[in-house]
Protein backbone atom coordinates (compact mmCIF):
# COMPACT_ATOMS: atom_id res chain seq x y z
CA UNK A 1 0.00 0.00 0.00
CA UNK A 2 1.48 3.73 -0.58
CA UNK A 3 0.39 5.20 2.65
CA UNK A 4 0.80 3.25 5.48
CA UNK A 5 2.63 -0.34 5.92
CA UNK A 6 1.21 -3.18 6.17
CA UNK A 7 1.02 -4.97 10.04
CA UNK A 8 0.98 -8.41 9.07
CA UNK A 9 4.04 -10.74 10.11
CA UNK A 10 5.68 -12.87 7.52
CA UNK A 11 4.53 -16.14 6.92
CA UNK A 12 6.95 -18.82 8.42
CA UNK A 13 8.99 -16.77 10.27
CA UNK A 14 8.93 -16.39 14.37
CA UNK A 15 11.99 -14.13 14.34
CA UNK A 16 10.01 -10.85 13.49
CA UNK A 17 11.57 -8.63 15.38
CA UNK A 18 9.01 -7.23 18.34
CA UNK A 19 9.05 -3.20 19.98
CA UNK A 20 11.75 -4.31 22.88
CA UNK A 21 13.58 -0.93 22.92
CA UNK A 22 15.22 -2.63 25.96
CA UNK A 23 17.62 -5.06 23.45
CA UNK A 24 19.49 -3.55 20.65
CA UNK A 25 18.41 -3.94 17.43
CA UNK A 26 20.38 -3.20 14.09
CA UNK A 27 18.48 -0.82 12.49
CA UNK A 28 18.58 1.54 15.56
CA UNK A 29 22.08 0.77 16.42
CA UNK A 30 22.92 1.37 12.33
CA UNK A 31 21.29 4.90 13.07
CA UNK A 32 22.96 5.71 15.83
CA UNK A 33 26.06 5.20 13.92
CA UNK A 34 24.99 7.61 11.43
CA UNK A 35 24.62 9.90 14.00
CA UNK A 36 20.60 9.88 14.28
CA UNK A 37 18.28 10.39 17.15
CA UNK A 38 16.25 7.40 16.44
CA UNK A 39 17.81 5.33 19.20
CA UNK A 40 17.72 3.82 22.66
CA UNK A 41 20.25 3.45 25.46
CA UNK A 42 20.58 -0.57 24.67
CA UNK A 43 20.91 0.24 21.07
CA UNK A 44 23.62 3.17 22.04
CA UNK A 45 25.23 0.43 24.34
CA UNK A 46 25.74 -1.95 21.81
CA UNK A 47 27.00 0.15 18.78
CA UNK A 48 29.28 2.00 21.23
CA UNK A 49 30.82 -2.07 22.25
CA UNK A 50 31.12 -2.48 18.23
CA UNK A 51 33.05 1.33 17.80
CA UNK A 52 35.79 0.27 20.66
CA UNK A 53 36.41 -2.69 18.96
CA UNK A 54 36.08 -0.90 15.75
CA UNK A 55 36.38 2.91 15.35
CA UNK A 56 36.27 2.89 11.51
CA UNK A 57 32.63 1.66 11.62
CA UNK A 58 31.46 5.08 12.03
CA UNK A 59 33.17 6.16 8.37
CA UNK A 60 31.61 2.28 7.16
CA UNK A 61 28.48 3.43 7.85
CA UNK A 62 28.62 6.88 5.96
CA UNK A 63 30.40 5.43 3.61
CA UNK A 64 27.99 2.63 2.70
CA UNK A 65 24.93 5.41 2.54
CA UNK A 66 26.89 7.25 0.02
CA UNK A 67 27.30 4.06 -2.09
CA UNK A 68 23.53 3.65 -1.75
CA UNK A 69 22.76 7.31 -3.27
CA UNK A 70 25.57 6.48 -5.66
CA UNK A 71 23.84 3.51 -7.15
CA UNK A 72 20.02 4.36 -7.12
CA UNK A 73 22.04 7.32 -9.07
CA UNK A 74 23.59 5.07 -11.15
CA UNK A 75 20.59 3.34 -12.05
CA UNK A 76 18.33 5.60 -12.34
CA UNK A 77 20.55 8.32 -14.67
CA UNK A 78 22.86 5.49 -16.41
CA UNK A 79 20.90 2.52 -16.63
CA UNK A 80 17.65 4.16 -16.69
CA UNK A 81 15.76 2.14 -13.96
CA UNK A 82 12.45 3.30 -13.51
CA UNK A 83 11.21 0.27 -10.27
CA UNK A 84 13.69 -0.10 -6.95
CA UNK A 85 12.62 -2.85 -4.48
CA UNK A 86 14.46 -1.74 -1.38
CA UNK A 87 14.95 -4.55 0.97
CA UNK A 88 16.12 -3.69 4.47
CA UNK A 89 15.12 0.53 4.41
CA UNK A 90 16.75 1.60 7.10
CA UNK A 91 15.22 4.31 9.57
CA UNK A 92 14.75 7.12 7.11
CA UNK A 93 18.12 8.88 6.62
CA UNK A 94 19.82 11.51 3.98
CA UNK A 95 19.28 10.70 0.36
CA UNK A 96 16.62 8.15 0.81
CA UNK A 97 16.22 5.35 -2.63
CA UNK A 98 13.64 7.60 -3.73
CA UNK A 99 14.59 10.72 -3.28
CA UNK A 100 17.87 10.04 -5.48
CA UNK A 101 15.33 8.55 -7.89
CA UNK A 102 13.09 10.80 -8.24
CA UNK A 103 15.36 13.93 -8.44
CA UNK A 104 16.36 12.42 -11.70
CA UNK A 105 13.36 10.65 -13.02
CA UNK A 106 10.52 11.56 -11.10
CA UNK A 107 7.63 8.31 -12.69
CA UNK A 108 10.30 6.09 -10.37
CA UNK A 109 7.95 3.84 -8.43
CA UNK A 110 9.93 2.84 -5.24
CA UNK A 111 8.49 -0.05 -2.80
CA UNK A 112 10.32 0.12 0.57
CA UNK A 113 10.96 -3.86 2.78
CA UNK A 114 11.66 -4.10 6.24
CA UNK A 115 10.92 -6.38 8.83
CA UNK A 116 11.47 -3.73 12.12
CA UNK A 117 8.56 -2.11 13.93
CA UNK A 118 10.73 0.92 14.09
CA UNK A 119 11.40 1.49 11.06
CA UNK A 120 7.60 0.49 9.69
CA UNK A 121 6.70 3.64 12.71
CA UNK A 122 8.41 5.82 10.27
CA UNK A 123 7.43 4.83 6.94
CA UNK A 124 5.33 7.64 6.34
CA UNK A 125 8.29 9.39 6.14
CA UNK A 126 9.96 6.92 3.15
CA UNK A 127 5.87 7.62 2.04
CA UNK A 128 6.65 11.00 0.21
CA UNK A 129 6.26 10.57 -3.84
CA UNK A 130 6.23 12.44 -6.79
CA UNK A 131 2.96 12.69 -8.76
CA UNK A 132 4.37 10.90 -11.28
CA UNK A 133 5.83 8.39 -9.41
CA UNK A 134 5.18 6.22 -6.12
CA UNK A 135 6.28 5.04 -3.18
CA UNK A 136 5.20 1.97 -0.72
CA UNK A 137 6.02 0.27 2.00
CA UNK A 138 6.15 -3.65 3.13
CA UNK A 139 6.47 -4.59 6.56
CA UNK A 140 7.84 -8.42 5.55
CA UNK A 141 10.94 -10.37 5.94
CA UNK A 142 14.05 -10.76 3.42
CA UNK A 143 13.60 -14.27 3.81
CA UNK A 144 10.17 -14.47 3.23
CA UNK A 145 10.58 -13.78 -0.66
CA UNK A 146 7.21 -15.03 -1.77
CA UNK A 147 5.47 -12.14 0.77
CA UNK A 148 7.51 -9.49 -0.70
CA UNK A 149 7.41 -10.18 -4.20
CA UNK A 150 3.29 -10.75 -3.92
CA UNK A 151 2.81 -7.53 -2.44
CA UNK A 152 5.56 -5.86 -4.59
CA UNK A 153 3.85 -6.83 -7.16
CA UNK A 154 1.19 -4.29 -6.32
CA UNK A 155 2.98 -1.65 -7.27
CA UNK A 156 5.66 -2.98 -9.48
CA UNK A 157 5.32 -3.68 -12.69
CA UNK A 158 7.28 -7.35 -13.21
CA UNK A 159 7.17 -7.52 -16.74
CA UNK A 160 9.62 -4.40 -16.85
CA UNK A 161 12.96 -4.49 -15.00
CA UNK A 162 13.34 -3.67 -11.14
CA UNK A 163 16.34 -2.86 -9.24
CA UNK A 164 16.71 -5.09 -6.23
CA UNK A 165 18.45 -3.14 -3.26
CA UNK A 166 19.94 -5.30 -0.73
CA UNK A 167 22.15 -2.33 0.92
CA UNK A 168 23.81 -3.59 4.37
CA UNK A 169 21.47 -6.30 5.08
CA UNK A 170 22.61 -9.35 3.94
CA UNK A 171 25.22 -9.72 7.02
CA UNK A 172 21.76 -10.35 9.05
CA UNK A 173 21.25 -13.54 7.32
CA UNK A 174 23.01 -16.76 8.26
CA UNK A 175 24.32 -19.43 5.69
CA UNK A 176 21.88 -21.27 7.35
CA UNK A 177 19.69 -19.21 5.75
CA UNK A 178 20.77 -19.54 2.46
CA UNK A 179 21.40 -15.87 1.14
CA UNK A 180 22.67 -17.07 -2.29
CA UNK A 181 18.81 -18.74 -2.45
CA UNK A 182 17.06 -15.23 -1.22
CA UNK A 183 18.87 -13.46 -4.04
CA UNK A 184 18.45 -16.06 -6.53
CA UNK A 185 14.58 -16.30 -5.90
CA UNK A 186 14.36 -12.58 -5.87
CA UNK A 187 16.54 -12.12 -9.50
CA UNK A 188 14.22 -14.81 -10.41
CA UNK A 189 11.13 -12.52 -10.36
CA UNK A 190 12.31 -9.85 -12.00
CA UNK A 191 12.90 -10.02 -16.45
CA UNK A 192 15.94 -9.01 -18.19
CA UNK A 193 17.97 -5.55 -17.83
CA UNK A 194 17.12 -5.79 -14.26
CA UNK A 195 19.40 -4.89 -11.57
CA UNK A 196 21.04 -6.12 -8.10
CA UNK A 197 22.65 -3.35 -5.99
CA UNK A 198 24.59 -5.15 -3.18
CA UNK A 199 26.43 -4.06 -0.16
CA UNK A 200 27.44 -6.59 2.48
CA UNK A 201 29.51 -6.28 5.94
CA UNK A 202 33.54 -7.29 5.08
CA UNK A 203 34.98 -10.38 7.10
CA UNK A 204 38.58 -9.79 4.99
CA UNK A 205 39.27 -6.23 5.65
CA UNK A 206 40.87 -5.25 8.89
CA UNK A 207 39.80 -8.78 10.01
CA UNK A 208 40.34 -9.10 13.90
CA UNK A 209 38.96 -5.40 14.55
CA UNK A 210 35.67 -6.71 12.57
CA UNK A 211 35.25 -9.86 14.18
CA UNK A 212 35.63 -8.55 17.55
CA UNK A 213 32.98 -5.62 16.39
CA UNK A 214 30.51 -8.46 15.41
CA UNK A 215 31.22 -10.51 18.44
CA UNK A 216 30.32 -7.24 20.48
CA UNK A 217 27.26 -6.54 18.62
CA UNK A 218 26.33 -10.42 18.24
CA UNK A 219 26.90 -10.40 22.47
CA UNK A 220 23.98 -7.37 22.67
CA UNK A 221 21.93 -7.32 19.64
CA UNK A 222 18.49 -9.22 18.99
CA UNK A 223 19.79 -10.00 15.34
CA UNK A 224 23.60 -11.20 14.81
CA UNK A 225 26.21 -10.18 12.22
CA UNK A 226 27.01 -12.40 9.56
CA UNK A 227 30.76 -10.62 7.92
CA UNK A 228 31.80 -12.38 4.47
CA UNK A 229 35.14 -12.03 3.04
CA UNK A 230 35.35 -10.78 -1.10
CA UNK A 231 34.85 -14.33 -2.33
CA UNK A 232 31.84 -15.12 -0.71
CA UNK A 233 30.31 -11.74 -1.44
CA UNK A 234 30.99 -12.57 -5.30
CA UNK A 235 29.36 -15.27 -5.05
CA UNK A 236 26.37 -13.56 -4.43
CA UNK A 237 26.28 -12.23 -8.19
CA UNK A 238 26.62 -15.99 -9.49
CA UNK A 239 24.68 -15.63 -13.08
CA UNK A 240 24.25 -11.75 -13.11
CA UNK A 241 27.13 -9.01 -14.77
CA UNK A 242 28.67 -7.32 -12.47
CA UNK A 243 28.82 -3.41 -14.01
CA UNK A 244 32.23 -1.91 -13.82
CA UNK A 245 33.96 -1.22 -11.25
CA UNK A 246 33.17 -5.06 -9.49
CA UNK A 247 32.99 -5.92 -6.70
CA UNK A 248 34.95 -3.39 -4.68
CA UNK A 249 35.35 -1.33 -1.05
CA UNK A 250 31.64 0.42 -1.31
CA UNK A 251 33.58 4.20 -0.91
CA UNK A 252 35.54 3.29 -3.93
CA UNK A 253 32.22 2.05 -6.46
CA UNK A 254 32.18 5.14 -8.62
CA UNK A 255 32.99 7.59 -6.49
CA UNK A 256 32.69 11.35 -6.87
CA UNK A 257 35.61 12.84 -5.12
CA UNK A 258 38.81 12.30 -4.10
CA UNK A 259 37.51 12.63 -0.28
CA UNK A 260 35.09 10.15 -0.89
CA UNK A 261 37.18 7.77 -2.27
CA UNK A 262 39.48 7.62 0.45
CA UNK A 263 36.47 7.43 3.52
CA UNK A 264 37.47 3.71 4.61
CA UNK A 265 34.82 1.68 5.31
CA UNK A 266 34.83 -2.50 5.47
CA UNK A 267 31.80 -3.24 3.71
CA UNK A 268 32.08 -4.68 -0.11
CA UNK A 269 29.63 -3.25 -2.78
CA UNK A 270 28.61 -3.60 -6.38
CA UNK A 271 25.84 -3.65 -9.11
CA UNK A 272 25.01 -6.56 -11.13
CA UNK A 273 22.59 -6.59 -14.16
CA UNK A 274 20.26 -9.90 -15.39
CA UNK A 275 20.92 -10.41 -19.12
C1 LIG B 1 22.17 -1.76 8.51
S1 LIG B 1 20.54 -1.29 8.11
C2 LIG B 1 20.74 -0.75 6.42
C3 LIG B 1 19.75 0.31 6.00
C4 LIG B 1 19.89 0.82 4.56
N1 LIG B 1 19.70 -0.27 3.60
C5 LIG B 1 21.24 1.43 4.35
O1 LIG B 1 22.12 0.73 3.82
O2 LIG B 1 21.44 2.58 4.69
C6 LIG B 1 19.75 -2.89 7.91
C7 LIG B 1 18.23 -2.84 7.79
O3 LIG B 1 17.78 -4.13 7.39
C8 LIG B 1 16.67 -4.50 8.17
N2 LIG B 1 16.64 -5.97 8.27
C9 LIG B 1 17.48 -6.78 8.95
N3 LIG B 1 17.14 -8.06 8.79
C10 LIG B 1 16.05 -8.06 7.98
C11 LIG B 1 15.22 -9.09 7.44
N4 LIG B 1 15.45 -10.38 7.71
N5 LIG B 1 14.17 -8.74 6.67
C12 LIG B 1 13.92 -7.43 6.39
N6 LIG B 1 14.67 -6.41 6.85
C13 LIG B 1 15.72 -6.72 7.64
C14 LIG B 1 16.89 -3.84 9.52
O4 LIG B 1 15.69 -3.68 10.24
C15 LIG B 1 17.52 -2.53 9.10
O5 LIG B 1 16.54 -1.55 8.90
Amino acid sequence: MTSEGRGDSPAGHDEHPTFDTGVAHVARVYNYWLGGKDNYAADRAAGDAAIAANPDIVTSVRANRAFLARTVRYLAAEAGIRQFLDIGTGIPSANNTHEVAQAIAPDSRVVYVDNDPVVLAHARALLTSTSEGATSYIDADLRDTEAILAQAADSLDFSKPVAVMLIAVLHMIGDDQDPAGIITKLMAAVPPGSYLALSHVASDINPEKQAEAARRYNERAYDKQNHRDLGQVTALFAGLEIVEPGVVVVQQWRPDSDAEASTPSAMWGAVGRKH
